[in-house]
This record gives C-alpha cells, sequence and structure tokens, in this order.
C-alpha cells in the first residue's frame, strides 16, 4: 500500500467542536487500492495483545504477516492463533524490528507494556507504518511529544487503544455534552473506583527461560528480574508503567477530557496520593485525588476543572459505575460508566436522556483501517492520547513530590520545580537501540 501525504493545515485538532468524527480534519494516509489487504503484525500478544488477535482474525481485509513477543510460549499461543484460523503461515519472531524491515507490512498493533510504546511506535512510524498503540500511549510526557511528532512528519495513522473512543453510546454522551443539553460543562470528573490484587514482595530471581528478559526490558534501565513483575503486574512499576491512573484511569481520564472540551494540557495540577491499602511492591499510589485546572482566559465561565478519584481497593462500585465520568453542567449532570452507558440529569436531578452499550474494540480497528484506507484522524488519535496520558504523568509526579505542579503546555515544562520536571522524561538504558532520538 503506498500513502500519499498530510496537508499541514489538517493537522489542527478541533476535538472540542464536535464529535470524534467531525474531528477529522486531516487527510492520511490513502491506499491506492480500497479493496487492498492490509498486511499487519502484532507486536505484544499478552492480555489485551490477545483481545486484540482474537478480534483481528476474524476480519476478512487482514493479511496476518508477523506476530512478535519476548516470551516464547506467548509468541507460540499466538502464532497458532492465527494459524488455527485459517490465515497462516505467520511469521513469529522475538525482535520487532524484522516487522519493521519488512516493506511490505502495512501496519502494526502494539499491545507491549507502556515502557515499550513510544519506542516501538516511533520506530515502527519512521518505518512507514501505521500504528495501532495500546493506551496510555506513553511512558512520560517527552516521548509522547516524539511520536505525536513523528507520526505527523510521516504522515501516519497513529490510533490509541482508547476503544471508548469509538463507542457508540460513548459518542451519543459526548454529542449531548456538545449540543449544550446540560448548559456548559465547567468540571468533570473520573474515577477509577475497583478492588485490585496485592502483588506481595519479591527478591530478584532469574527470568523464566521462555522469556527473554533483556529485550523485554528494552529500553528501560537494567533491572534483575522479580517474579511479581510479571505477567501483567509491571504496570505498577515506575520503569515499565503508569500505575492504575494510566491503566484503566486512563480511559475515563480521557473521556473526561474529551467531554470537557479542554485540547490542551492544565495549567496546574493539584495531587494527594499514596498507598493506603496495599502492603506489597506496587510504587504507584492505591489510593489518589488529583485536580487539573486549565485558565482559559480566566475569566467566570470559562475556565475548567476536571478532577479525578482512585481507589483500587473497593468492592464496590461509585456512582453507579466501578469506573466512570461525570459532567457538571451549569443546567445538568451526566453520569457515564465505562463498560454500560449513561444517564443525564437535568435541574433537580429530573432524569433526562438515558443510553447504554458495551465497549467496542473491533469499531475502533475498523476506525483505525477506515483512516489507514480513505484517510482522516482516528478517533483516539495519537496528540489525544498525548493528553490524556499527559494528565497521567503530571499527577503521578503530582503525588510522588506531594507538591502542586505549575505546567506550560507551550513547553511541556513544569515550571519553577527542576526535580519535578526531571520526570517529564525518564531515564533509558545508554545506547539501547530502541531510544527515541530527542529524549
Ligand atoms: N485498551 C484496553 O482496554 C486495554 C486493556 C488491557 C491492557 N491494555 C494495555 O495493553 C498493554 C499490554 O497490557 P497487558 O495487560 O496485555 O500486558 P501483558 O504483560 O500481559 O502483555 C504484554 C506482552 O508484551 C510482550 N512484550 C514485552 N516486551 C516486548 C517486546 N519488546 N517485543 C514484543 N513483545 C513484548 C510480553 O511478553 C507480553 O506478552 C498495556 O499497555 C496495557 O495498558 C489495554
Amino acid at each position: 500500500m503506498t500513502t500519499r501525504p498530510l496537508d499541514r493545515r489538517t493537522f489542527i485538532s478541533h476535538a472540542a467542536a464536535g464529535t470524534a468524527a467531525a474531528t477529522l480534519a486531516a487527510t492520511a494516509a490513502k491506499a491506492d487500492a480500497k479493496n487492498d489487504m492490509l498486511t499487519i503484525g502484532l507486536i505484544g500478544p499478552g492480555g489485551m495483545g490477545t483481545s486484540h488477535l482474537s478480534n483481528l482474525v476474524r476480519r476478512k481485509d487482514i493479511r496476518f504477516a508477523y506476530v512478535c513477543d519476548v516470551d516464547a510460549n506467548r509468541l507460540a499461543a499466538a502464532a497458532k492463533t492465527v494459524d488455527t484460523a485459517g490465515l497462516g503461515p505467520v511469521k513469529a519472531v522475538k525482535d520487532m524490528r524484522t516487522i519493521f524491515d519488512d516493506k511490505s507490512v502495512d501496519a502494526v498493533w502494539i499491545a507491549t507494556p507502556d515502557h515499550w510504546h513510544c519506542p516501538a511506535a516511533i520506530l515502527a512510524v519512521q518505518a512507514g507504518k501505521h500504528v495501532y498503540v495500546e493506551k496510555p500511549v506513553s511512558h512520560n510526557i517527552r516521548e509522547g511529544r516524539l511520536l505525536v511528532d513523528v507520526a505527523r512528519k510521516q504522515n501516519k495513522v497513529v490510533q490509541v487503544g482508547t476503544q471508548s473512543r469509538s463507542t457508540d453510546y460513548v459518542m451519543r454522551a459526548i454529542d449531548i455534552l456538545r449540543s449544550g443539553a446540560i448548559g456548559e460543562v465547567l468540571v468533570s470528573k473520573a474515577w477509577n473506583s475497583q478492588l485490585r490484587g496485592n502483588i506481595g514482595h519479591s527478591q530478584p530471581t532469574s527470568p523464566p527461560d521462555n522469556l527473554d528478559f533483556d529485550l523485554w526490558l528494552g529500553p528501560a534501565p537494567k533491572r534483575e528480574y522479580r517474579a511479581n513483575m510479571l505477567p501483567g503486574r509491571w504496570r505498577w512499576w515506575y520503569d515499565f508503567g503508569v500505575g492504575d491512573i494510566g491503566n484503566d484511569g486512563v480511559h475515563d481520564v480521557d473521556i473526561a477530557r474529551w467531554g470537557l472540551g479542554v485540547t490542551t494540557q492544565p495549567s496546574t495540577v493539584a495531587a494527594l496520593g499514596s498507598k493506603f491499602f496495599f502492603d506489597d511492591d506496587q510504587q504507584f499510589p492505591d489510593t489518589q485525588y488529583c485536580v487539573f485546572e486549565w485558565p482559559g482566559d480566566g475569566k467566570v465561565g470559562h475556565k475548567r476543572q476536571l478532577i479525578f478519584e482512585q481507589r483500587i481497593w473497593s468492592p464496590y462500585v461509585q456512582e453507579g459505575y466501578e469506573n466512570g465520568a461525570a459532567f457538571y453542567g451549569t443546567k445538568g449532570m451526566l453520569l457515564l460508566g465505562h463498560s454500560s452507558g449513561f444517564q443525564v440529569f437535568g435541574p433537580k436531578n429530573q432524569p433526562g436522556e438515558k443510553g447504554s452499550g458495551s465497549v467496542d474494540l473491533p469499531a475502533h480497528h475498523q476506525n483505525f483501517v477506515d483512516c489507514i484506507r480513505n484517510g482522516g484522524r482516528p478517533r483516539a488519535d495519537v496528540e489525544e492520547g498525548h493528553l490524556s496520558a499527559s494528565l497521567c504523568h503530571l499527577a503521578n509526579i503530582a503525588c510522588r513530590f506531594n507538591r502542586t505542579l505549575n505546567f506550560d503546555p507551550k513547553k511541556e515544562q513544569i515550571l519553577g520545580d527542576d526535580e519535578a520536571n526531571k520526570l517529564v522524561r525518564r531515564q533509558y538504558r545508554e545506547g539501547h537501540w530502541a531510544v527515541p532520538k530527542g529524549v
């Protein structure tokens, strides 16, 4: 598949102006032949990668060229899934660069741990691939910005795995907010309230034989393997994850930011959070309250605020929904559950429109494929993903230092606090091939 260049003017984000569909101002890479099969590779068929795989093998318009994992067992299972679906033989590789080097590959799905998202996505885009990358798009703010820049420079479609953006009832809820039905939405709130497990305490040990742990670490600082990092528990460690605010939280933070209609990072971030419940090796807060403010022009009516709450030790739901977002307007309120629906309330809590449904991963895949074939920005465009992930990073930084941050969204720097500003970036393994240039 060949592509044609994007018009620079189309790069401006119009997310505040309407639904995601209406934001598609860009003309992205257009397929030469609309009915071509899309040749793809899937990197990281673990928990979420396997969900992608099982959806993708049902599609008739995809040719599976590669699956890639550093865990031999997961790699073999993924190859078997493709073969069983009659789409093989697929090439099973350990090193993602094999996929990037193959000119016949049009697009990759990246479902690795977070510390690999931007390094892998940047390499993929530089190699000419369109990218579907899991949320949170970045491990830190600087990497996210570099990915946005390279995606724009190379005119590639980069879709972030916040599939609520392609979910009908969520899009309907955003339309309601945009219609003014609940007045001006001055404040929104996202919450992550669920019961997580205790990861215990561990000592370094040898990694299992099936895992190439050095490649798993990749550009992250060299660390010893611990049994409670895998599977999936890497997300609670600073070097690899973004905590639960960047894990399940980012879905709702993204919806809350989208509905609030803000298209930059905030200028002020106040947050408190630490471990109130889990006595284990998790490094991120299990309890967190964060407030983000956008001053607008400073006038009454133009300021916006987003609140995030997290208690991941709750065997009950909050405000009717385990995870969700609330929009507080001057005439009413809209409550939205992450995987269930929404309810509008008018003055005196008069019930209004109600919506239901469940999160639609295939629709999000379809939107990505449509943008590759027909042009346009995807619904969870990389810039949207970068902005929402930035909130999670800023909240975590504010909690680590226990102080309010003043942030300059234009420079993407924390002002007047050199210590906190260092965490806008991260440390890398020196000289590793996947360290993005410019970090
Ligand atoms: N969109 C969603 O709803 C959703 C849900 C769950 C997870 N996720 C995201 O998906 C990602 C993966 O999460 P998970 O729970 O599946 O984790 P996981 O640890 O189960 O899976 C990650 C996989 O990536 C592999 N991997 C690691 N480094 C690699 C490399 N260099 N090359 C190839 N493969 C590599 C691992 O071996 C593993 O199989 C995370 O970013 C997470 O936030 C998204």
